[in-house]
């Protein structure tokens, strides 16, 4: 989740570029970078930091030309720093590249160029793709930009000038979005339209494995075999803010809605179908160290906490070591007890929570190895775990996390099958039933998604009680915590998880007409149980709201509201009954008007103790 933009035209290109980056800076804001030309000069800005940095530096000394990209960063490969941001260049800084996405191959590429004598400046994987384009470069930009996208493997949004082609500036796209906004004597490339509502609302979209060329004049558009296409143009009535937010009334909804993309993107690459094995390059510990491992320390806090409690099922039934799961906070004071043979996982979004920073660095302190799931790229986490996996669900703007949850839940999966296929634990054909099983998740969460006016109708019935119990059983237990959480942050009513059968112990005498019940009852191993509890809820005149699963025609009779899941494995059940549970909280926050994205009191980062 980058921000692109690029200009070619007959205005100076320096405030169009800075004024759109400020408008994608929702995308991703740890650096950024500019690029123009003029004549036969290439102007190159590069900050870390947000773009008020960049801003500062360019009013120091301006950048003049009519033709530029822009960017903004969100990391994943490389600490966020002045020479990993964008734009990068080839060797002689005469191709300029702006990129949003994963070249998957970059390692082998980057090896490749370096023995031909290319010279890397930065740790990215973006960097591969201009020193491509120069060694193809044989005076025409277009073909050198074709060869090079054959080379290359993942995700790609781009923008491309070269100092030699002055009046051209080449897109091309691969699993990253970008459109085309269409001006007079001037054209636009942008990674989202905020960037560029203010100069055009007439825009074109670039298509997968398509190659636009864009002069002040005309844009082409073809296809990666070099076959033109005509896309027609469309006219976009959103105004900037709504378009930041890609025409959702908030971010939080949005971020919900992308939870597909975000799980698919945390599984990129990682999940090796053939030979039965997950892909994780970066956790930093040998052979020997990942078989010695006899415990693991799950920490965190929030709902990172909760992801951290489902990787304690996962990792417990499959790969049969003793998971602890506790809270940093708690963590970090406590006499716990671990040693070298412990591994430590520190769960956390932000990469900055100051109880999750300071349980890892008690452990590192006793020499014991760290491993981090954190979504922020050269956060303090990310840098200072001894190992770890990003999660790749770019940035998450609304308080409450819902993305980067999953995203955890996603990376905790791969890292369950990586030690189970090295600890033996799990079988080739067992892995292979889990990789395809977990491939299906993301168009099973488009699925319910698709159920929102469903779970809007449900949340007009309970939006005005002020109390709740979320209940759930094995792997849907911290999904009863998770969606307790939800609806207590954004919509200030109180709410409370619990395992199913711990009501009977004490919550059971809170119930009545007025006390919503909700209940995740997946077909799962449990099943039946939960049924039991459901018929106590009843008994006692509650008010039962499930998630259940598709076709369970018997829980109808027993429930006043069911939303239903596709039927999937059942540790695989958490991706799709959070979500919801997510909406649920959201559109109840809605009616209740309160500020969802922004919700009193709390903090995206919660940096202070
Ligand atoms: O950035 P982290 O994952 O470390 O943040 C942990 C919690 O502060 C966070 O999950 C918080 O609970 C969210 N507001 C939950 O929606």
């Amino acid at each position: 989740m980058c921000g692109i933009i690029g200009y070619v035209g007959k205005q100076e290109a320096m405030p169009i570029l800075l004024e759109g980056l400020k408008r994608l800076e929702y995308r991703g804001y740890d650096s950024a970078g500019i690029a123009i030309i003029n004549g036969e000069k290439i102007g190159l800005r590069r900050v870390a930091g947000k773009i008020n940095s960049l801003e500062a530096n360019l009013q120091k000394s301006p950048l003049e030309g009519r033709i530029g990209l822009g960017h903004t960063r969100w990391a994943t490969h490389g600490e966020p720093s002045e020479s990993n941001a964008h734009p990068h260049t080839d060797c002689k800084e005469e191709i300029i590249v702006v990129h949003n996405g994963i070249i998957e191959n970059f390692a082998v590429l980057r090896e490749e160029l370096q023995m031909e004598g290319h010279t890397f400046r930065s740790e990215t994987d973006t960097e591969v793709i201009p020193h491509l384009i120069e060694k193809y470069y044989e005076g025409n930009l277009e073909e050198a930009v074709r060869k090079t996208l054959q080379r290359i493997q993942g995700t790609y949004g781009l923008g491309i000038v070269c100092k030699h082609e002055p009046k051209k500036l080449i897109a091309a796209r691969n699993g990253s979005p970008l459109v085309l906004g269409l001006g007079k004597e001037e054209n636009f490339l942008a990674s989202d339209i905020p960037a560029i509502l203010k100069h055009t609302n007439e825009v074109s979209y670039l298509e997968d494995r398509e190659i636009a060329i864009l002069e002040a004049k005309k844009i082409q558009i073809s296809n990666l075999e070099g076959k033109r296409i005509e896309r027609e143009k469309k006219t976009i009535t959103w105004n900037a803010e709504m378009a930041e937010k890609n025409g959702f009334a908030h971010f939080m909804l949005k971020e919900i809605n992308e939870q597909p993309k975000a799980v698919t993107d945390t599984l990129r690459g990682r999940l090796d179908l053939d030979k039965a094995e997950a892909v994780l390059g970066g956790l930093n510990l040998t052979l020997p160290e990942l078989l010695e491992i006899d415990r693991i320390i799950i920490t965190a806090c929030g709902t990172s906490w909760h992801a951290g409690m489902i990787g304690k099922y996962l990792l417990e039934e499959f790969v049969r070591i003793p998971v602890e799961v506790e809270n940093a906070a708690e963590f970090r004071y406590r006499n716990a007890i671990f040693d070298r043979r412990s591994l430590v996982i520190v769960i956390s979004q932000s990469g900055e929570t100051a109880d999750t920073l300071a349980a890892m660095k008690k452990v590192q302190a006793e020499r014991v190895k760290v491993i981090a799931i954190c979504n922020v790229v050269g956060s303090s986490i990310a840098r200072e775990a001894d190992g770890g996996i990003f999660t790749h669900a770019g940035p998450e703007i609304g308080v409450a996390s819902t993305k980067a949850f999953t995203a955890q839940i996603a990376a905790l999966f791969i890292l369950t099958l990586y030690l189970g296929r090295i600890r033996k634990t799990i079988s080739s054909m067992e892995a292979r039933k889990m990789i395809e099983a977990m491939q299906d998740i993301p168009q099973k969460m488009e699925a319910i998604l698709r159920e929102d006016e469903w779970i809007k109708k449900c949340a007009e019935a309970y939006f005005r009680a002020n109390n709740a119990l979320y209940l759930g059983r094995g792997y849907n237990y911290p999904i009863a915590l998770e969606g307790a959480l939800k609806l207590k942050e954004i919509s200030y009513v109180h709410a409370e998880g619990y395992p199913a059968a711990e009501m009977k112990h004490g919550p059971i005498a809170l119930i009545d007409w007025n006390m919503p019940v909700v209940v995740i009852a997946p077909k799962d191993k449990t099943y039946d149980k939960i049924l039991g509890n459901i018929e106590e809820v009843k008994a006692r005149g509650g008010d039962i709201l499930a998630v259940a699963t598709q076709g369970d025609e018997e829980i109808k009779k027993l429930v006043n509201h069911v939303i239903y899941i596709p039927e999937t494995e059942e540790y695989l059940t958490p991706f799709l009954t959070v979500v919801p549970l997510q909406l649920l909280a959201y559109y109840i926050a809605i009616r209740r008007n309160c500020n969802v994205d922004q919700p009193r009191n709390l903090a995206k980062s919660v940096t202070v103790e």
